[in-house]
């Protein structure tokens, strides 16, 4: 496996490509340089004084630890891992299962060297209650791992205590209990409650560090190490950016870099955010990124209490799937948006496109061709088109995909948020309207305390007959 390191490329959002008008002139990104630099050693200071606990998990020898204990224990025993969490309970998961364990990882034997892996993020009855009725038959070989930080998340709560019965009916207290981890706060919470009281296998969310910034801790570990993917490698990958994302020189650190130009399009009206993986394995980082960026910099006031109502608003697209589906926008539609292209050097494998039929000479150009120069080439053609219509580009590049380089991706991510809420003047680290839509949940689901909160919202959302068309 290569310990190639990942590079942000940015010639393409400057004016040099698409002009003056919607590029970044030299001068421009001169001052960007000398807004941002004082925030790198800013941030390296609140990193040290503990503010920032997620910039330490990929030096946490602990929690590795604690996760490989745990692989070794079950790993023999479990053919199917259940994952019930959302948000940052889930989505670094995801990520990690779509990057890194082989496409077909669940389906064919000989692709997996652990578990198949399923992490459910919503309560869709019909799809929850689907894969119930096939794990039920195999609930000696499955384990789930349930993940809440609060311990307390509606969705993720009601998925676990079906679970919990369903594992009490079937196999009795013994049986439950052997097959469960649970994953939340060390100290409180009600997760943390039942854990303690059913005895159960337990891993934990540090403290100080929410969901969205938790998936290098126990929440992303747990279900990879499962799966076989090379944890060392990853926190490695996480290690060697820290380092780049902590150097003092503007121009050398990708995170100041990155945030900087995120931030000079938002205040020049560029509001959107599109991130457009050029493969398939880097789908889900760009899911896991929506959430990153909406949740840590959507906010309505900033560090002085200031109304500001402030955020760009972060797209996942696929290439080359939506070339045919959003780039017809993307190009004649407002400009309005960065984009961000995720392109990968070296695929895993290739595959060679096959002899024209003697019928279609006119196919001959791709005779022989790998599928991999198509869809880079994809990616260079669809760059292009938005270029020509002075849409600014940005990509990152990568190597291969492997652990070292998602590892080294999260954290690009992680600290490109802390840059860009620090540039943005707000808190990246909170997430109170979230939290309000839990509220109201508890509420409307008859929690006691919140009758009048559930009153005011009926009143509010109750459909108003006057109004159905
Ligand atoms: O990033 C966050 O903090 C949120 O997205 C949470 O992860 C999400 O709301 C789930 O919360 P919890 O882990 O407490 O169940």
């Amino acid at each position: 496996m290569s310990e190639s390191q990942i590079k942000l490329y940015y010639k393409n959002v400057t004016s040099e490509v698409i002009g003056p008008e919607h590029g970044i002139t030299a001068e421009q990104l001169k001052q960007l340089a000398e807004k941002t630099s004082p925030l790198i050693s800013q941030l390296d200071k609140e990193g040290k004084d503990g503010k920032t606990p997620y910039r330490d998990l990929p030096y946490s020898k602990e929690i590795s630890k604690k996760v490989r204990e745990l692989v070794a224990e079950l790993k023999d025993r479990c053919e199917n891992l259940v994952v019930l969490g959302i948000g940052g309970s889930a989505l670094g998961n995801i990520a990690l299962k779509t990057a890194l364990n082989p496409y077909m990882h669940n389906l064919n034997d000989t692709q997996r060297s652990g578990p198949r892996l399923f992490v459910f993020d919503n309560i869709d009855p019909v799809q929850f209650g689907l894969f119930l009725d096939w794990v039920s038959n195999r609930l000696d070989k499955t384990i789930f791992n349930v993940i809440s930080k609060s311990g307390q998340t509606t969705e993720t709560l009601s998925q676990f205590m079906i679970v919990r019965q369903l594992l009490l009916d079937k196999l009795g207290p013994e049986g439950y209990k052997e097959r469960v981890i649970a994953t939340t706060d060390p100290e409180k919470g009600p997760l943390r409650r039942i854990a303690d009281k059913d005895n159960l296998r337990h891993l934990e969310v540090p403290q100080g560090i929410g969901g969205r910034f938790s998936v290098l801790s126990d929440v992303g570990l747990f279900g990879a190490a499962m799966c076989g993917v090379d944890i060392d490698s990853l926190l490695a990958g996480a290690r060697d950016m820290d380092d780049r994302v902590s150097c003092e020189d503007f121009y050398k650190n990708p995170a100041a870099v990155n945030a900087a130009i995120n931030y000079h399009f938002y205040n020049r009206g560029k509001k959107i955010s599109v991130m457009m993986p050029y493969s398939y394995a880097l789908k889900d980082l760009a899911d896991w990124y929506r959430q990153l960026w909406a949740e840590s910099l959507g906010k309505a006031k900033d560090l002085a209490g200031e109304d500001v109502h402030i955020g760009p608003t972060p797209v996942k697209a696929l290439g080359a799937t939506d070339q045919h589906s959003q780039v017809q926008l993307y190009r004649e539609g407002p400009n309005d948006k960065l984009f961000t292209f995720l392109q990968v050097n070296n695929f895993d494998r290739d595959l060679k496109i096959g002899p024209a039929p003697d019928c279609t000479p006119e196919l001959g150009y791709l005779a022989g061709k790998n599928l991999s120069e198509l869809l880079n080439n994809e990616k260079r053609a669809a760059e292009y088109a938005l270029l020509q219509s002075k849409r600014p580009c940005l990509t990152v590049v990568f190597d291969e995909v492997n652990p070292y380089t998602v590892g080294q991706f999260i954290y690009l991510y992680e600290v490109t948020t802390s840059f860009a809420g620090a540039l943005f003047g707000i808190n990246p680290y909170d997430q109170p309207a979230v939290e309000l839509g839990k509220e109201a949940t508890f509420a409307l689901m008859g929690k006691s305390g919140c009758e009048k909160l559930a009153q005011l919202i009926q009143s509010l959302t109750e459909i108003d007959g006057d109004f159905l068309v």
